[in-house]
């Protein structure tokens, strides 16, 4: 049964460590095709709200409804002008008597909060500012592929202190997994996530030291400049030089240790060529991964409702 039904999914603590256990699961259940004769969300339509740019989060979702038997519909700002043509909280009351729920990908998380404050569907972020909740999904079920059980694990997330680290500090909450987060001096994660999640007992360290990369099990890396961001490029890549993945950086991992990065990637700034197709890199299948695990989300958050009409 639906683990989730009818819930918002804004952070990955709004999800237990069981119902994190029930979407990875049917995630690796539905990547080799136990689900492909099931139309669970067959005459529902998800609609997917862009602030910012998006190869995978747009394709995977959109996808992802049509295999479930489902329909997505992409709504850019250009169109929609989230708080400046209309009000955010009336978006969420019109889209509430159309939809059966609501993909956001946006700046604020205040944004997210309030459209799910205001409407009667679950809302999904897509990413925020703050946080990347889905692909921290795909990523966990691509460890388990090539690594097995997470707990014990040392999961090392190297660049900046953005979405994806604090996302990172929330799986530690929920797997009790070993996260590291190495930055440079002033580019630290979110203070209130990193002490919330130390409150709840999570093993996380944070450092400035690159030699937290020795040994690691999973090295994670992501842009230095995130979107939105591009006002401060110069400073950035100045402040965060030495921490680049490329081979050198994976010969310190452990041997069978794993290389992920959610892509975009930024050639020359935190990855190198010679890093993504490293025999240690995983990236590609991490980025297929996107698709089974947003489709185990979406079954466990939608899968119960009854079409509208
Ligand atoms: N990793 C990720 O979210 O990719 P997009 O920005 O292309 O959606
Ligand atoms: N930190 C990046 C992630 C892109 C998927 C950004 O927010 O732009």
């Amino acid at each position: 049964a639906p683990a989730m039904a009818g819930r918002d999914f804004l952070s990955n603590l709004d999800m237990t460590p069981q119902e994190l256990r029930a979407v990875l699961d049917t995630a690796h259940s539905m990547k080799r095709g136990q689900w492909r004769q099931v139309k669970p969300l067959a005459g529902l339509t998800l609609a997917l709200i862009f602030e910012k740019a998006s190869l995978r989060t747009r394709t995977t979702f959109d996808v992802g409804m049509y295999q479930l038997g489902g329909h997505a519909i992409t709504l850019t700002n250009q169109e929609i002008g989230l708080g400046t043509r209309e009000r955010i909280s009336d978006v969420a009351r019109n889209l509430e008597r159309w939809v059966d729920g609501v993909m956001g990908r946006v700046y604020l998380q205040q944004t997210l909060q309030e459209l799910a404050q205001h409407a009667r569907i679950p809302v999904i972020n897509g990413l925020s500012d703050m946080l990347h909740p889905v692909q921290l999904l795909a990523d966990y079920q691509t460890i388990e592929e090539h690594l097995g059980e997470v707990r014990g694990k040392r999961i090392v997330y190297i660049g900046d202190g953005n979405n994806l680290a604090n996302s990172h500090i929330h799986m530690g909450v929920l797997t009790g997994a070993d996260v590291t987060i190495v930055t440079p001096v002033g580019y630290e994660p979110n203070g209130a996530v990193l002490m919330d999640a130390v409150k709840q007992g999570a093993r996380i360290t944070l450092t400035n030291d690159l030699a937290a990369v020795d040994g690691a099990d999973v090295l994670y890396t992501d842009v230095w400049i995130s979107m939105g961001q591009e006002a401060e490029a110069e400073h950035r890549r100045r402040a965060f030089r030495g921490y680049q993945v490329n081979a050198a950086m994976l010969d310190r991992i452990a041997p069978n240790g794993i290389f992920l990065h959610c892509l975009p990637a930024h050639y020359g700034e935190e990855v190198v060529e010679e890093a993504t197709d490293h025999p240690k890199s995983c990236v590609f299948n991490q980025a297929e991964n996107r698709l089974h695990a947003q489709k185990a989300l979406l079954y466990h958050i939608l899968g119960g409702t009854q079409p509208r009409w």
